[in-house]
């Protein structure tokens, strides 16, 4: 298989019906402030235990086709057996992905907007990663909705950044997955949110193309269409399906795969919700699949249970398996909230 037809399996397998991706790719320094919340220290042992609590979960590939790992996770293996988390995963048909921005730093000139860093030695990396095992990254960019932000240099610059990663990844045969997240904090409206999302992914299909990358070889993971979360008027659940399908269909390529959203801050129950109602109410009409990528929205309630003991680790488990669950049935517009 040359690498092209890898790129376009494994994409569509990621996005696959009635699965989607586990986002657990959380840094050292934002799985210490995780810990935190939960009195737990965070050592490299303690993030390992943590990793294989998500990762042991039995029948997990029943509603999970990817996991994207930060490096240190990518490394390590499974508590019991010692397996490497990758050969763990490949056992289970789950896809190993991996973070590979290096975080989202000031935009010089720019001092309330962010630029994602990372593209120094992508093309070495992104080779040592595939050996380990990865299909698939991830590049996250960061766009803030504020007084006169974001500007057309936060726009360009953090678009310009995805396209050469992703031609990046594409030459070394993984998925990139496509990530520019317009933030929910704030006090905008969701006319504001809509606005700006459309043109943060109108500029970032211009600039793939620039960058000849191949649509059917990547995953888009976008933010769905919200109120800020202090506006005062806060949108319910069918206009933000409504208005967040109407933005990507106005911007997002037919030839795309699939469409994996961020959970970004909402509630479990919210974003499982919001991906249920565009998957009962219009997938009929759209192009490609309708999945998640969440991390905070699948791990939660499974950390809040877990707290660093061992004997809480069915609990846990039960907890992240049941998201995975719902969400699995979310995006093939079967979840209903008497589930919960
Ligand atoms: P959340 O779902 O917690 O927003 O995380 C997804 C993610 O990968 C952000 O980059």
């Amino acid at each position: 298989m040359t690498y092209k037809e890898e790129l376009i399996k494994n994409a569509n397998l990621m996005v696959a019906k009635g699965k989607g991706i586990l986002a657990a790719d959380e840094s050292t320094p934002t799985c210490t402030k995780r810990f935190k919340s939960i009195g737990v220290d965070s050592t490299e042992r303690t993030r390992n235990e943590y990793r294989d609590m998500l990762l042991t979960t039995p029948n997990m590939e029943d509603y999970i086709s990817g996991v994207i790992f930060y490096d240190e996770t990518l490394r390590q293996s499974t508590v019991k057996d010692n397996t490497p988390f990758t050969t763990h995963l490949l056992n289970k048909g789950i896809i190993p992905g991996i973070k590979v921005d290096i975080g989202a730093k000031v935009l010089s000139g720019h001092e309330d907007e962010k630029i994602t860093e990372g593209l120094d030695n992508l093309r070495e990396r992104l080779d040592d990663y595939y050996k380990m095992g990865a299909r698939f990254a991830k590049w996250r960019a960061v766009i803030t909705i504020g007084d006169e932000i974001p500007t057309q240099a936060c726009y360009e610059a953090n678009a310009h950044a995805l396209a050469r990663y992703a031609s990046l990844c594409q030459e070394a045969g993984i998925v990139p997955i496509v990530e520019p997240e317009v933030l929910m904090d704030g006090s905008h409206t969701i006319d504001e949110c809509f606005n700006v999302t459309f043109t943060a992914l109108t500029e970032v299909f211009k600039q793939l193309d620039t960058q000849s990358v191949i649509l059917e070889g990547i995953v888009l993971k976008p933010n769905m269409i919200l109120s800020g979360n202090r506006c005062p008027v806060q949108a319910g659940v069918e206009e933000v399906a409504h208005r967040t399908i109407e933005c990507l269909k106005s911007t997002v390529p037919s030839t795309v795969p699939g469409i994996a959203f961020l959970s970004g801050g909402q509630s479990n129950k919210d974003a499982t919700a919001h991906l249920n109602i565009m998957n009962s109410k219009y997938s009929d009409d759209l192009k490609w699949n309708l999945t998640y990528s969440y991390g905070r929205a699948l791990q939660q309630s499974a950390l809040n249970i877990w707290l660093g003991k061992t004997e809480n680790v069915p609990a846990a488990q039960d907890a992240f398996f049941h998201r995975a669950k719902l969400n699995g049935l979310a995006s093939k517009g079967k979840y209903s909230e008497s589930m919960e």
